[in-house]
C-alpha cells in the first residue's frame, strides 16, 4: 500500500492511485477544520453537560442513544454540512462539475463495553462495495477529535488484492434500506442485522492505521478492506466520513478491481453533485442497475438516518 502524505498529484491521477489501492492524507484545511469545528458543536450541545468523549463514564447507554438517533440524523442532513463537503473538495483539487458525493455520516466509536452496536456500529472488517457500494467510490475520512492508535480505523492491506471468502451475496441495498437501516437505534446491546461479513478468519495484522490530526483528510477506495479498531483508550471516537464519484469513472465505469463483492444494487443514485447538489443523470445511474431495482424505487433515493 503507498500513503500519499500531502501529495500534489492531480484528481485524474489520485484516483487512478487509490483504484490501486493507494491511501492518501491531507494536512488540515480551512474547510475541513470548519467542518470538524461544526461536527463538535452539534456533538457537544447534544451531550450537553457531558464532556462529548467520556459520555461513557457517567450517562446510562439508552440515554445515549436517544441522543445519537436525533445528532447523526441533523448532522447528516444539515444544508452546512453539504456546503463544507463542497468546500473541501474544492480545497482538494477535484472538478464539482463531475464530482458527486454522498451526504456525510458522523460516526462514533465507544469504548466496546459501553456501546458497538446498532447506532455506533463497531465495523467488523469490511469493504464497502461488500455493501453496493461502486468500485469508483472513494471514501473520505475526517477524525473530528484527535485520535489515537487505539481508537482509529484499520486498514487490512494484505487483501487488497486477495478475495476474502463472504456472504455478500445476501446483501441488497434496497432491502437493507427498507429494513435494517432504520432499526439501528433499537441495536443496543446486541447488533441482529444480517450484514456482509468475512466468512473465513481473517491475519488482521499487519494493519495500516492512519492518525491523521483534526482538519485532516483521509481518502481510500470503497474496496479497501477496513474495520473499525476496538477501542481500548477511554476516549469516545468522532469521525466524519462521505464517499465521492468522479462522473467520467462512472459512464466509463472503471474503478478498483472487484475480487470478491457479489452483492445486488447500488449506491449509485444517492450521491450529489458537488456544484449543485443535483443527482447523477439516471441514464448513467441505469448503467448500475441488475434487476433488484425494479422492486425498489430508484427515482426517489434513500435519504440515509442510521449509523452507516
Ligand atoms: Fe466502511
Amino acid at each position: 500500500m503507498n500513503l500519499f502524505c500531502d501529495s500534489k498529484m492531480d484528481d485524474a491521477k489520485r484516483r487512478g492511485e487509490l483504484y490501486g489501492g493507494s491511501v492518501f492524507v491531507y494536512s488540515p484545511s480551512p474547510s475541513a477544520l470548519k467542518f470538524c469545528e461544526f461536527a463538535r458543536e452539534l456533538v457537544e450541545a447534544a451531550f450537553h453537560p457531558y464532556d462529548p468523549l467520556k459520555v461513557q463514564e457517567g450517562m446510562p447507554v439508552e440515554r445515549c442513544v436517544e441522543i445519537l438517533a436525533e445528532l447523526k440524523p441533523r448532522f447528516i442532513h444539515h444544508p452546512r454540512s453539504k456546503e463544507l463537503i463542497k468546500g473541501i473538495l474544492a480545497e482538494r483539487g477535484c472538478d464539482l462539475e463531475k464530482t458527486y458525493f454522498d451526504v456525510p455520516r458522523l460516526r462514533t466509536a465507544f469504548p466496546s463495553d459501553y456501546l458497538s452496536s446498532g447506532i455506533a456500529y463497531a465495523f467488523h472488517p469490511h469493504r464497502d462495495t461488500w455493501y453496493s457500494a461502486p468500485f469508483c467510490q472513494i471514501n473520505w475520512w475526517l477524525p473530528v477529535y484527535e485520535i489515537c492508535s487505539d481508537n482509529s480505523m484499520a486498514f487490512h492491506p494484505r487483501y487488497w488484492d486477495a478475495a476474502v471468502r463472504n456472504n455478500s451475496n445476501t446483501y441488497n441495498y434496497y432491502e437493507w434500506n427498507r429494513t435494517s437501516r432504520q432499526n439501528a437505534a433499537r441495536h443496543v446491546k446486541a447488533d441482529t442485522r444480517v450484514q456482509p461479513r468475512p466468512q473465513v478468519p481473517l491475519e488482521l495484522d499487519p494493519q495500516v492505521r492512519v492518525l491523521a490530526n483534526v482538519g485532516g483528510v483521509m481518502l481510500f477506495s470503497a474496496a479497501q478492506l477496513h474495520s473499525t479498531v476496538p477501542n481500548t483508550c477511554g476516549l469516545t471516537r468522532y469521525s466524519i466520513d462521505f464517499r465521492t464519484v468522479h462522473l467520467d469513472d462512472v459512464w466509463n465505469k472503471c474503478g478498483a478491481p472487484n475480487v470478491d463483492s457479489a452483492c445486488t444494487g447500488t449506491t449509485m443514485q444517492d450521491y450529489l453533485r458537488a456544484m449543485d447538489f443535483t443527482r447523477l443523470p439516471e441514464k448513467v445511474v441505469a448503467l448500475y442497475f441488475d434487476g433488484s431495482e425494479a422492486e425498489s424505487t430508484p427515482s426517489q433515493p434513500f435519504s440515509p438516518v442510521g449509523a452507516n
